[in-house]
């Protein structure tokens, strides 16, 4: 909400015919509170993404909606909610002949009668900006990669926001929101506003189609694809990416799949938008790192080299086990290649970012 919104329109020109309408209604009916100018134009830009459906509380006398109607493309629905059933009647005398867009007389919460929703703009309602106002719940209103907006917030670039000196609570509770991933954009100097995107990969769901996550399947690879591999999961497609095939070093991805290959893996994750079961096949696999790491540090180890790259060599120490040797560590040595045999000591082994650190033995 703008104070000022209607009237910071009094020196902008160039507006959407259907804006100049919605305007000229919240001037005669006296309504100062339109979105800004500043806002509209991002309303305007983000309803060019929707592809079906375009949601709104908060009509006031259309001017927000107006914008978001001339952005959007052809085929798309727009639906608002506005309790002031004045201003209902006069946002729906704007759109009249407009028959995509619908202004609903009532609560916010009718919004939830017509979603879920590709964009979703809260300046009326379930914005979480008063203790009364139980927030939307985006998990249940947006499409899976749908959009959010909340508008009307006071740029503040610290951590946690401030508002007025206290923590701006709606603010942090729409940024840490679990279900998105929702960015703060300045509009003006006295202007911002929250954009969140649904996430994408199976953020909330954890079954999907009779499936569980952590579940074990088998399927048969049906594709090999230079990012990853596709299952066929009785009619359902599942995908497993490189680095889930395999706990050990390939070269190829042959080498650990071929087309036809029954196989078993771990449900990591669902991909809805892509109507999709992410796999884990190494997830099954005992994992070379921790068997090693049980009595790997300080072992002295006579190993290959399989790659030398600018800060040293990486050495096979084990089975589907690699470690580094600094270059630091190897002045004075003429320095390995590929395929060199090489005595190194187990300095360290770090499980969480999976890195063994090696040094040269005199050997
Ligand atoms: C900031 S104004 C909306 C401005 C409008 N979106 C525009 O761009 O012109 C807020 C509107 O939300 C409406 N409103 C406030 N709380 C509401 C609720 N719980 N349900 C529906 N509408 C509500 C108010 O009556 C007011 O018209």
């Amino acid at each position: 909400m703008s104070i000022s919104g209607t009237d910071a329109y009094d020196s902008t020109d160039l507006l959407p015919p259907l804006v100049e309408r919605a305007l000229t209604a919240a001037r005669a009916h006296g309504f100062p509170h339109s979105c800004r100018p500043e806002q509209g134009r991002l309303l305007h830009a983000l309803a060019g993404g929707a592809r079906h459906l375009i949601g709104e509380t908060g009509t006031g006398c259309g001017v927000g909606l107006s914008w978001l109607a001339s952005g959007a493309g052809e085929g798309v629905r727009l639906v608002s909610v506005e309790r002031d059933p004045e201003r209902a009647r006069v946002a729906a005398e704007v759109f009249a002949d407009r028959p995509e867009v619908e202004v609903v007389t009532g609560d916010w919460r009718r919004i939830e009668e017509y979603g879920p929703y590709d964009l979703l703009v809260l300046d009326g309602g379930g914005t979480a900006k008063s203790a009364d106002d139980t927030p939307a719940d985006p998990a249940r209103l947006l499409t899976p990669d749908g959009t959010i907006v909340i508008d009307d917030f006071t740029p503040a670039a610290d951590w946690p926001p401030l508002h007025e000196g206290a923590v701006d609570l709606p603010r942090r509770y729409w940024l840490e929101h679990p279900a998105l991933q929702t960015v703060e954009i300045a509009l003006a100097d006295d202007l911002a506003t929250l954009v969140g995107t649904r996430r994408r990969l199976a953020g909330a769901e954890t079954t999907w189609r009779g499936l569980e996550r952590g579940q074990i399947v088998r399927g048969v690879v049906t594709r090999i694809a230079p990012f990853g591999v596709f299952v066929d999961l009785d009619g359902v497609e599942g995908f497993v990416t490189v680095p889930e095939l395999s706990r050990h070093r390939f070269d190829s991805l042959d080498e650990v799949v071929h087309v036809g290959q029954e196989v078993t893996a771990e449900i990591l994750a669902f991909e809805l938008p892509r109507q999709q079961v992410r796999l884990s096949l190494a997830a099954l696999a005992p994992d070379p790192l921790t068997e090693f790491a049980r009595n790997g540090l300080g072992r002295v180890v006579r190993g290959t080299v399989t790659k030398a790259v600018p800060f040293g060599v990486f050495v096979r120490v084990a089975d589907g086990v690699e470690g580094l040797v600094h270059r630091d560590t190897l002045t004075g040595l003429s320095l390995p290649e590929a395929g060199d045999e090489l005595s190194v000591e187990v300095v360290g082994i770090n499980l969480v970012r999976r890195r063994v650190a090696l040094k040269p033995t005199s050997t």
